[in-house]
């Protein structure tokens, strides 16, 4: 057992890991993977998996090791939840990351017909103005100081996607509160009582999915849906209720990773200035930049996998029917791939080799879209508020989840 691990009081038998604890798991991790590198959980009834190499190994084996649970809640949901749901008509289901092949094969063949680099380059110069707009709303408050999350990361992403899929910008915190309950509901530890207003929410979001493919096709725009809509009728195999799976997917997973992703950016550069300095000198340095908080402070710390078999992971039995929790926060920091992982290190070589976007057929379809808008992001606040610092004094928490890292707060002064 390191020192590291000894110093703590950690709980006998979870080698400090607490599954909806992600402020600061580090020492957990690296207790897990020195010690039960493969460990079974009764408080959540999964096997978690820490070591870079196991986590890459059976995301790439989707055969024997399925994504159809990823999305399902991670606590059942209860009765009046279920009434709720089902009256509403919710019959969304995941978009693509909880399909298995053949069906997950043929509408991500779609997906990505419709999901261009094209489509990202047009919106580059949007992305920039809006983060320009953003910025410069931060310092007519006059107060020198604003919160990155709200004031910046929060509006920027969606209004990106909004635009890729044509959704009225009036919509942002409605959606933001839809992307907030599906996060809740799915990966959050909730009472029944808790899980009801997240469920009203997914019936109101579901609909509004449905709404948007039954008007692209009497309103065409110039957007993923009409695209979509399109690719249907030359004769792509995607269904109306597809389509709308895959907004339903797009409307959340399209901007709450990045939003978490542009704080967390933020957060590091502050935290490590010699890094802040480095881009400042150089934007060239801003990819890898993100890169590196990919890997040392991505969005998603945890992902699921069910096993299909009987198999093994690491020398441990891992019976058929099996949920797997493949820790990403963890390997990106196992010492076996990443040398000195806990350093921050804009220049690390290896560091784009990280698993925040998965690993195979799932391998996240808008890696490059949360990528260009961080680089963006970066690259403005860097030129226009050059001596950008964390507030003094603040400790920086993140939110309870099972999957999502997300920090509370990202207070700033300049
Ligand atoms: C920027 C931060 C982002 C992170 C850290 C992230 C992370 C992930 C992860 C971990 C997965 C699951 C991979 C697997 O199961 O193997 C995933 C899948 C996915 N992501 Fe992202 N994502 C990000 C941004 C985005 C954006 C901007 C979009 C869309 C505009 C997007 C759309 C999707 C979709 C549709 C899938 C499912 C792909 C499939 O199953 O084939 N993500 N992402």
């Amino acid at each position: 057992m390191s020192t590291v691990v000894e110093s703590k009081t950690f709980g006998k038998d979870y080698h400090g890991f607490e599954p909806f604890k992600l402020t600061d798991p580090f020492d957990s991790y690296k207790a897990l993977r020195e010690e039960a590198p493969v460990m079974w959980d009764d408080r959540i009834n999964m096997f978690v998996v820490t070591r870079y190499e196991d986590v890459k190994a059976v995301f790439e084996d989707w055969e024997s090791f399925s994504s159809k649970d990823a999305q399902s809640p991670i606590r059942p949901l209860c009765a009046e939840a279920k009434k709720i749901m089902a009256d509403g008509g919710f019959t969304a289901y995941s978009g693509l990351s909880a399909r298995i092949p053949p069906e997950h094969t043929r509408i991500r063949a779609v997906a990505t017909k419709a999901f261009t680099p094209r489509r990202y380059k047009v919106l580059e110069p949007l992305i920039r103005q809006n983060a320009d707009d953003l910025i410069d709303a931060m310092v007519a408050k006059g107060t020198d100081s604003a919160d990155i999350l709200p004031d910046l990361a929060y509006d920027l992403p969606t209004l990106t996607i909004f635009e890729l899929i044509g959704v009225p910008h009036d919509m942002i915190d409605l959606v933001k509160e839809w992307a907030t309950s599906r996060a809740t509901l799915t990966w959050a530890d909730l009472s029944d009582d808790e899980q009801l207003p997240h469920a009203r929410n997914m019936v109101n979001y579901w609909n509004f999915c449905q709404k948007l493919v039954s008007d692209a096709k009497v309103t065409p725009g110039d957007n993923l849906v009409t695209d979509l809509v399109n690719l249907q009728t030359a004769g792509d195999e995607i269904s109306d209720h597809e389509i709308a799976s895959f907004l339903y997917s797009l409307l959340f997973a399209g901007h709450e990773t990045t939003t978490t992703l542009i704080s967390n950016a933020v957060r590091q550069l502050m935290i490590n200035q010699d890094a802040w300095q480095a881009i400042k000198a150089d934007p060239s340095k801003i990819p890898g930049a993100v890169e590196e908080v990919l890997r040392s402070a991505g969005s998603i710390f945890a992902w699921r996998r069910t096993a299909m078999k009987d198999s093994v992971i690491n020398g441990v039995d891992i019976p058929e029917g099996s949920q797997i929790l493949l820790v990403m926060g963890s390997a990106n920091r196992d010492p076996q791939m990443f040398e000195n992982p806990d350093k921050f290190d804009i220049e690390r070589e290896n560091a784009r080799n990280h698993l925040s976007f998965g690993f195979g057929i799932h391998y996240c379809i808008g890696n490059m879209l949360g990528k260009l808008q961080t680089r963006v992001a970066l690259e403005e606040l860097s030129k226009k508020l050059p001596g950008l610092k964390l507030k003094e004094g603040v400790n920086i928490e993140f939110g309870d989840n099972l999957s999502f890292r997300v920090p509370l707060t990202v207070p700033v002064t300049w």
